[in-house]
């Protein structure tokens, strides 16, 4: 039992730095801001931070479009501000991945300024170049997925933005290179990366053109149209379909093992997660990634009983027909792409329960999990009004089209563009009540508005102080966690699956027996589990309930579970 890894007993915690702290008060956050809030996050509990890309960029994708793989963005700081930042989180026991973006660099990297400049520099083929665009391929984020340069006379590829052509991955210079960056920041210490879009890296070899009617913003505009169960299953088919052949071509599983050796030349127990949620990117479960992450749990409009419960059958089994290693899975609900977990799950009526069960959820069932930052606080999507507000370049990108394109009133489509932006969910870390949420000084213009709620306790400074913010609730709950080992490595049984108001399990090791039950219901309910084989006549010993934790011991009989209550317990016998 105790075998685990580190990577499967720690809670990770996503930093998005552009968002987290200001240290210099420029309204952009950096390493001084995040280093400051270190011990904030020691206090917290978490144990590994996932840090955002924090490279020199242009910004054309946040960071995403790396023109520089072995250096710091210089509006986060210096290379030295970087190590700094790893020895403090190391100091206090945290561990720290990067993120690695394998399948495009920016179009201001300087292999592609070289790649550009003709047919014949050394970096020629360093990209994806052909004389026409071979086929009717779509960029995910802004129109056409072939790009015309002059120099060549030739057009590149690039899945992402024009900003950010892919890397041509058959050219074994291109994997020289991006191994040496690799092995730069592992030589200073990191212990591992989270890989972005690991899928896009390979395509089609055919190039096999996709058979949607649309372009790509005709789909996303379809998409925000798209109301009926009817028209929400074409627009996900369309989706893949558009897709199928930039995507999940072969050549990646070579790839992730030649990755996985690097990494594990090291010592420490470095580690690597995917951006994706397929199973097969673990390989036999010890020579490809140590973790992909089960997005279809997040792939919902609401997380229920029923959701849930699926979810893990389906997702536990796969993980079981690898041959080797560990079969570890990971969760999450939320990070920099989607909007935010107190939003997106809420129902409007009771949203602060709603998150305090999606909290206890994600920390209670089998795997690692992992944090995005500000959900701890219960951080909301924050709707930009003006266009010239927006970031998130395929948020402007699909305005204009919208607009211009196909005559959408630009109130309609600021609008959209709010909802489907990634802004929303990137907007500045909530300190305090202070002017600015205490991320910035007064009067400093923050890189993207900071959310107004700050000031009606939605800050961490607020929260620290009051004994039942949902701020302390992460923090217990994370206690709870560490302090009970069958939370971390205990196997995971359902009990009464076909419930549709709570969600219930265990979680079982040799010497613990732990019982979990989320009421995702506004109704009180009065429970019976001394019929299931594990839990039977014994008594539930409370370890944390949301709703009455002075009651220490309750019977498996007839439980009293208040709505909306998390309650976890463990199975004890009678006399104990
Ligand atoms: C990943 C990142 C996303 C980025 C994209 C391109 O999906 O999470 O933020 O835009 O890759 O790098």
């Amino acid at each position: 039992m105790n075998s685990l890894k580190w990577w499967q007993t720690a809670v990770f915690y996503q930093i998005y730095p552009r968002s987290f702290a200001d240290g210099n008060g420029d309204g952009i956050g950096d390493f001084k801001g995040i280093v400051e809030k270190l011990d904030y996050l020691a206090d917290l509990g978490v144990d590994a931070l996932w840090l955002s890309p924090h490279f020199p960029s242009p910004n054309w994708d946040c960071g995403y479009d790396i023109s520089d793989y072995c250096n710091v963005a210089p509006e986060y700081g210096t290379l030295d501000d970087f190590k700094l930042f790893l020895d403090e989180s190391h100091k206090r026991n945290i561990r720290v991945i990067l993120d690695l973006v394998l399948n495009h660099t920016s179009d201001e990297h300087a292999w592609f300024v070289e790649s550009k400049s003709s047919r014949d520099n050394p970096k020629a083929d360093w990209y994806v170049w052909m004389d026409t665009p071979p086929n009717n391929w779509q960029s995910c984020f802004d129109g056409e997925a072939w790009t015309y340069v002059p120099e060549r006379d030739q057009y590149y590829y690039h899945y992402f933005m024009k900003q950010q052509p892919d890397l041509n991955w058959h050219n074994p210079k291109v994997k020289e290179a991006m191994w040496d960056a690799v092995r730069f920041w592992l030589d200073l210490g990191v212990d591992g990366y989270r890989l972005d879009a690991i899928g896009t890296i390979y395509e089609d070899p055919n190039l096999t053109p996709h058979e949607v009617p649309m372009t790509m913003a005709e789909l996303r505009r379809y998409s925000d149209l798209a109301s009926t169960p009817e028209e929400k299953e074409l627009r996900d088919k369309y989706f893949y379909d558009m897709f199928k052949n930039q995507w999940a071509q072969g050549g990646l599983h070579e790839l992730m093992k030649e990755l996985r050796a690097i990494t594990d030349s090291y010592d420490g127990d470095r580690m690597l997660v995917g951006e994706d949620d397929n199973i097969d990117y673990m390989g036999n479960g010890e020579d490809e990634l140590h973790l992909v992450f089960n997005f279809p749990l997040m792939k919902t409009e609401r997380i229920t009983p029923e959701h849930i419960h699926k979810n893990q059958a389906e997702r536990l089994k796969q993980l079981e027909s690898l041959h080797l290693g560990n079969k570890w899975p990971c969760n999450t609900l939320g990070n920099h792409d989607c909007s935010r977990i107190h939003t997106r799950y809420g129902d409007k009526l009771h949203d602060a329960e709603l998150a305090r069960l999606h909290a206890a959820l994600v920390l209670t069932m089998k795997g690692t999990p992992f944090l995005y930052n500000g959900e701890e606080i219960g951080m909301t999507d924050y709707m930009l009004t003006d266009i010239s507000q927006v970031k998130d370049t395929m948020g402007s990108w699909y305005y204009h089209t919208i607009v211009t394109e196909m005559g959408v009133h630009p109130e309609e489509a600021m609008t959209r563009t709010a909802e489907m932006t990634r802004d929303k969910n990137r907007t500045p870390m909530q300190w305090s009540k202070q002017p600015n949420a205490g991320f910035s000084p007064e009067n400093i213009a923050t890189w993207l508005p900071v959310n107004s709620n700050y000031a009606d306790g939605i800050n961490v400074k607020d929260q620290i102080q009051s004994p039942y913010s949902l701020l302390n609730y992460y923090k217990h709950l994370l206690k709870v966690r560490k302090s009970t080992p069958a939370l971390i490595h205990g196997e995971y049984i359902p009990v009464h699956s076909t419930a549709k108001d709570y969600f219930a399990f265990l979680r079982v090791t040799e010497k613990q027996k732990i019982l979990v039950i989320l009421n995702f219901s506004s109704e009180r309910l009065e429970l019976d589990f001394s019929n299931i084989k594990d839990i039977n006549s014994q008594t539930l010993q409370t370890l944390f309930s949301s709703a009455d934790a002075s009651q220490k011991e309750r019977s498996t009989k007839a439980l009293t579970i208040n709505p909306f209550e998390v309650f976890i317990a463990e199975v004890k016998p009678a006399h104990a």
